[in-house]
């Protein structure tokens, strides 16, 4: 009878989350057509990449997915083929762990598109066990959730400049809420393991708003957003295999939004007429909201820009980042 009735109430309670999550999720009400426009959507195959890159597909725009592994976008381009009707959509390889793959796709792009007036910067990684470096020799995490974001968006500001508007969105992270321990002097070192994602996150923030800054002059606004929490790989799927997986997906399913739904801020902020004065600023459920404390101090976004202005000299002067 216990047994029954514990099992009783956690279901109701995971039906009454359900429907509070249902009821509060605010959708991009926008109707703002996209054809004639092109768009990058990073780490599109899957999660909310792949419902972003749906609804600009569906929009008329020219959607380049910018993904890693060649035969899971393939799949994925056609899939959003299929679903949105439109095959204005292609691939372009990108691998944020790799500063040389950054350099190749800001080449390609700017070598094959004529405009670009999005960019999403959707694609980020969780490390919950141990430190890995990237082969450029960065912490991992770092180098694919703020480093490499950081470099392909000042690669890619020259083609933007050509339009006369254009939009970046940031996916950024409650969590950027929660980082701890954050010395922007100390950006190359690892520093404890889920506190590393909550780093990178509050780098985007902070890059967020010094990109706003500098862009004042010129028709490209910039936000960050975080979109809630998600039923998608990176919170579910990548840790777990076989029933395992399917069991904790089904469980996980009850406590968060779907894909379209996660999708639906990053949309708003990439689509939405008439919200360029708020470039720099942070959104959540399709509306601004107050910047994180961790990141209201005023001075740290200038001096994270120039600390990693620094880490990639080399590197954007190989790109040739005019800014
Ligand atoms: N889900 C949530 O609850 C949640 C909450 C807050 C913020 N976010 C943020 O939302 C964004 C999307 O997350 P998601 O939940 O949709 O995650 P996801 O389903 O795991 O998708 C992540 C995407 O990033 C790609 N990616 C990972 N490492 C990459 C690399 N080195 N180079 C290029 N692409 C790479 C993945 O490619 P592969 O498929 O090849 O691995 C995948 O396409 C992230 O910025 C995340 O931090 C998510």
């Amino acid at each position: 009878m216990v047994v029954v009735s514990v099992i009783l109430a956690t279901i109701i309670l995971c039906v009454a989350i359900k429907i509070y999550l249902k009821v509060t999720t605010r959708w991009c009400e926008s109707a703002t057509c996209l054809v004639g426009k092109a768009a990058i959507v990073t780490g599109a195959n899957t999660g909310i990449g792949y419902g972003i890159a749906l609804d600009f597909a569906k929009r008329g725009a020219k959607v380049i997915l910018a993904c890693r592994n060649p035969d899971r976008a393939e799949e994925a381009r056609l899939k959003i083929i299929k679903e949105s009707g439109s095959a204005n959509v292609v691939v372009t390889l990108l691998d944020l762990s790799s500063f040389e793959s950054v350099d190749n796709f800001v080449k390609t792009v700017t070598e094959c598109e004529e405009r670009l007036d999005i960019l999403v910067n959707n694609a980020a990684m969780i490390e919950f066990d141990g430190c890995r470096l990237s082969k450029d020799g960065y912490v991992l995490i770092r180098q694919v959730n703020y480093f490499s974001v950081f470099l392909l968006t000042l690669g890619l500001i020259g083609l933007m400049k050509r339009n006369e508007s254009s939009r970046i969105v940031n996916l950024s992270s409650m969590m950027a809420k929660f980082a701890y321990n954050f010395e922007v002097n100390d950006l190359y070192k690892f520093s404890g393991t889920l506190n590393n994602y909550s780093v990178t996150k509050l780098c985007i923030n902070l890059f967020t708003i010094e990109l706003a800054d500098r862009l004042k002059q010129t028709g490209i606004s910039v936000y960050s957003v975080n979109p809630g929490n998600v039923d998608t790989d990176i919170l579910t799927g990548r840790y777990t295999s076989g029933p395992l997986k399917i069991m904790v997906k089904l469980v996980m399913s009850f406590f968060l939004k779907t894909i379209e739904e996660g999708a639906q801020t990053p949309i708003y902020c990439a689509v939405t007429k008439g919200i360029e004065m708020y470039s720099g600023e942070h959104f959540e459920e399709c509306r601004k909201v107050d910047r994180y404390s961790t990141v209201k101090v005023p001075e740290l976004p200038k001096k994270l820009w120039d600390v990693t202005e620094d880490i990639l000299r080399l590197q954007l002067e190989n790109m040739k980042v005019k800014f």
